[in-house]
């Protein structure tokens, strides 16, 4: 049995993956994989969708002004393309993995709308009318649903992301336009701000298409089925879609039953929480094979987040996700 195909019977658009770049997954070392890896993620019954975990970042796409780059964002979205999976793209508007110019700079907002306006111009332009879906702007909003201080709210306050989304309209039409966060899959604080984000866009009639709860999830602090029913349907009220567009549920490394239980709990809520809720169209994990998982760099002592082991065996949460394609 295979996940995207399960995922399209349970009704969904999609079941998929995010991946790297060869060049960027170097830092794992592993190179031996890399041709059993691609056999899987080439398998579109496995994964029919997929994102570029780094490619099209702003670090990346233009890492000096006006220099613009998509070598790397083309290798993930080229691949797409040649195994007719789907793609969503990821991101316009971030403040993290910024190229340090943008940071550096003194801004004034004359200067950095022109700035922003360029950059999503060449970058959404570049890919036009292949992204089903952008990632317009990026975790935007802090713990309490207040504004995150970055660069672009110091300068424009939320006037940036009434930008980014106006452009991201105008030059590619056909991609559905999203706000991704994370810890925005149980009610609270920043479900509420995500939600006023939203409505925010809409009163001043600028297109939102969706909102992408990210899902990185720590096991056994992971929201319940329930809760994260209520999130979805809450956003969906608004009118919008909503995937799941980063799933992974870390766990202490090494690991014990236990925790590849609790794991593999986490993971089918995640999944039966979409698979119940028509707003949510899809599911993706970010990345499928633990070595080439953000995790261990980001939160040491922690890993083994995703459905494939370094031996290429399957998670028990592998099993979690399948019942909750079939089960709801
Ligand atoms: O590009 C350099 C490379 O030149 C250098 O040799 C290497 C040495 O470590 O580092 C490379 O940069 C890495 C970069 O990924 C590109 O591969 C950084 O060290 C690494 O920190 C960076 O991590 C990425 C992270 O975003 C940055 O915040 C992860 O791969 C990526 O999976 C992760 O993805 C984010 C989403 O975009 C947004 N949501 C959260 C999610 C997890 O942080």
């Amino acid at each position: 049995a295979h996940l995207h195909k399960e995922a399209q019977k349970a009704g969904l658009m999609y079941f998929g993956a995010a991946t790297d770049t060869p060049g960027q997954r170097e830092r794992a070392g592993k190179e031996e994989a890399y041709p059993r890896y691609d056999r899987i993620l080439a398998d579109n019954k496995m994964f029919g969708q997929t994102t570029p975990t780094n490619g099209q970042k702003w670090l990346f796409t233009e890492p000096e002004q006006g220099l613009f780059n998509y070598t790397e964002g083309d290798i993930t979205t080229d691949l797409a393309r040649e195994q007719g999976k789907i793609l969503r793209c990821h991101a316009l508007v971030w403040h993290s993995q910024l190229a340090p110019w943008v940071e550096e700079a003194t801004w004034t907002a004359e200067n950095l709308t022109a700035a922003i306006t360029s950059h999503v111009e060449h970058v959404a332009g570049h890919w036009k009318g292949q992204c089903y879906a952008w990632d317009v702007v990026n975790e935007a909003l802090e713990e309490d649903g207040s504004w995150r201080e970055s660069v672009f709210y110091k300068v424009l306050g939320d006037e940036y992301i009434k930008l980014a989304f106006r452009l991201a309209a105008e030059i590619d039409p056909d991609a559905k336009l999203y706000y991704n966060d994370y810890n925005i899959e149980r009610p609270g604080p920043k479900v509420d701000g995500v939600i006023r984000l939203v409505k925010m866009l809409q009163d001043e009639g600028i297109r939102i298409d969706g909102v992408g709860m990210q899902a990185h999830f720590t096991a056994s602090e992971a929201p319940t089925l329930d809760e994260q029913i209520a999130a979805i349907e809450s956003y969906a009220e608004t009118g919008v879609e909503v995937a799941l567009t980063e799933l992974d549920v870390r766990i202490p490394v090494p690991y014990t039953d236990e925790d590849l239980a609790q794991q593999k709990e986490d993971y089918t809520n995640a999944v039966g929480a979409c698979v119940q809720v028509p707003a949510c169209i899809g599911v993706t994990l970010w990345d499928f094979y633990d070595p080439f998982s953000w995790v261990p760099d980001f939160f040491p002592g922690e890993g083994a987040a995703l459905l494939w082991f370094d031996d290429f065996k399957k998670h028990p949460a592998y099993h979690g996700v399948m019942y909750a394609l079939r089960n709801g």
